[in-house]
């Protein structure tokens, strides 16, 4: 080999450029490593936005007449979303917490009636937790003393939390989102008019990608919540609690639990497969029971089929018509192999009427083969 042409010469030198370019590609690499989150985060950011700016768009155009043009709701038409409400603020939470502890050390009463704690507090500490319950008490009733205004207009601040009150175990995302691909079909029973569906696979007119700008820009409300986020809300959500808010048809007899009272007075009924289809719609079976594969609940098209056979150990051969109506009002008695029990709503019972019952088992039943 011909030394002399080489650009360095002495082995050492060439060793030592070779570390050098070694750990400068290096240094280079780990940079680019290093910046990459940065970059992303920056990126994900900006995407998200860019989605929130979309959101603030759609909530203008379609959900504003509704829900008021700052997310406070419109007395009497639809409930704020813009609020502590919805979002889980408790604003009694850390006073209450702190009661609670010391609570749970009260063993009885005196007859004068001071606490007594349980045996591990000595005379000294009972009299410092004494005098804190006290000045806890208070600040409790100053707080509530503020939230009144808010009461008048239909808070209750014993469920300040939208999600705990409805009994929605996912995310406020998720419930959001959801109420928006569904609507809320029922609630024209309790509201001048129902909350829509907007998604397009219920036919509604917002593709998903919206749907999720929507959800983006409603859920970047969240912030430090002050009582007079609170004041500021023009119409609270409402709990569909009474049946007569949640049935398609108020004020009419329902259905009940009893299994084999409903079958008889059926008799007397006919089934409109039509209608049933449509009150899958009303009572929101829909969502959770997906024609085809993949909802939360069996699809209606096998139930039949399967009731009919005892597939999965349904116990159901002998009377499979009773076991759709118990399926539908005692949910929990059987639970069909692959779900999860206390998924569906266990008060059909006090919502359905015996029409409606005889119009969705009509429906049922219309996928024979
Ligand atoms: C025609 C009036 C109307 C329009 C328009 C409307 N909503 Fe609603 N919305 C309601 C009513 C009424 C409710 C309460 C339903 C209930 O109590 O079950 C509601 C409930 C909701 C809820 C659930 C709130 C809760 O506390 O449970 C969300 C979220 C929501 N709407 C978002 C939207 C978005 C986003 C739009 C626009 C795409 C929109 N709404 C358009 C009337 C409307
Ligand atoms: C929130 C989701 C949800 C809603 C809403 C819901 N269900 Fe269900 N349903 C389920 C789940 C999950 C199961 C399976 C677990 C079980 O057996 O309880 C089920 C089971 C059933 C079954 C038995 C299915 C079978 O293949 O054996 C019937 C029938 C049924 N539901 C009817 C209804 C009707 C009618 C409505 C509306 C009036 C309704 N469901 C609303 C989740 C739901």
């Amino acid at each position: 080999m011909n030394l002399e042409r080489l650009i360095i010469e002495k082995i050492e030198d060439r060793i030592l450029l070779g570390i050098i370019s070694f750990v400068s590609i290096m240094v280079i690499v780990g940079w680019i490593a290093i910046n990459e989150n940065a970059r992303m985060a920056a990126f994900t950011q900006q995407f998200e936005g860019r989605a929130i700016e979309r959101g603030a768009g759609l909530f203008n155009q379609n959900c504003s007449t509704c829900h008021g043009l700052d997310g406070r709701g419109l007395a009497g038409v639809a409930p704020a979303l813009n609020s502590p409400h919805l979002f889980g603020y408790d604003f009694r939470e850390v006073v209450r917490a702190e009661i609670e502890t010391i609570e749970k050390r009260i063993v009885g009463e005196a007859e004068d009636g001071s606490p007594i704690f349980e045996e591990s507090v000595t005379a000294e500490e009972a009299t410092t937790l004494t005098a804190r319950l006290a000045e806890l008490q208070a600040q409790d009733q100053a707080i509530l003393a503020q939230l009144a205004p808010a009461v008048e207009k239909g808070y209750d601040p014993e469920k300040p939390t939208r999600l705990g009150q409805v009994g929605w175990s996912g995310t406020l995302n998720s419930y959001v989102y959801t109420t928006l691909v569904h609507g809320r079909p029922t609630s024209s029973s309790y509201w001048p008019q129902a909350m829509a569906a907007w998604s397009q696979t219920a036919g509604g007119p917002l593709r998903d990608d919206q749907l999720e700008q929507l959800t983006a820009y409603i859920l970047n409300w969240n912030r430090d919540w002050t009582i007079d986020d609170l004041l500021a809300v023009n119409q609270f959500a409402k709990v569909p609690a009474d049946p007569a808010l949640v049935s398609a048809n108020p004020g009419e007899p329902t259905v009940g639990t009893e299994v084999e009272t409903i079958l008889a007075e059926l008799a007397n009924y006919t089934g409109d497969p039509m209608n049933g289809q449509a009150l899958y719609t009303t009572y929101a079976c829909a969502g959770c029971h997906m024609i085809g594969e993949g909802g939360a609940a069996p699809s209606p098209e096998v139930t039949w089929l399967a009731a009919q056979a005892g597939t999965d150990g349904r116990p159901s051969v002998d009377n499979p018509l009773g076991y759709i109506v118990e399926s539908i009002v005692l949910p929990n008695n059987y639970i069909v192999s692959g779900y999860v029990a206390n998924v569906m709503p266990q008060n059909f019972g006090e919502r359905l009427t015996y029409q409606d019952m005889a119009d969705i088992t009509a429906y049922v039943m219309s996928f024979d083969s």
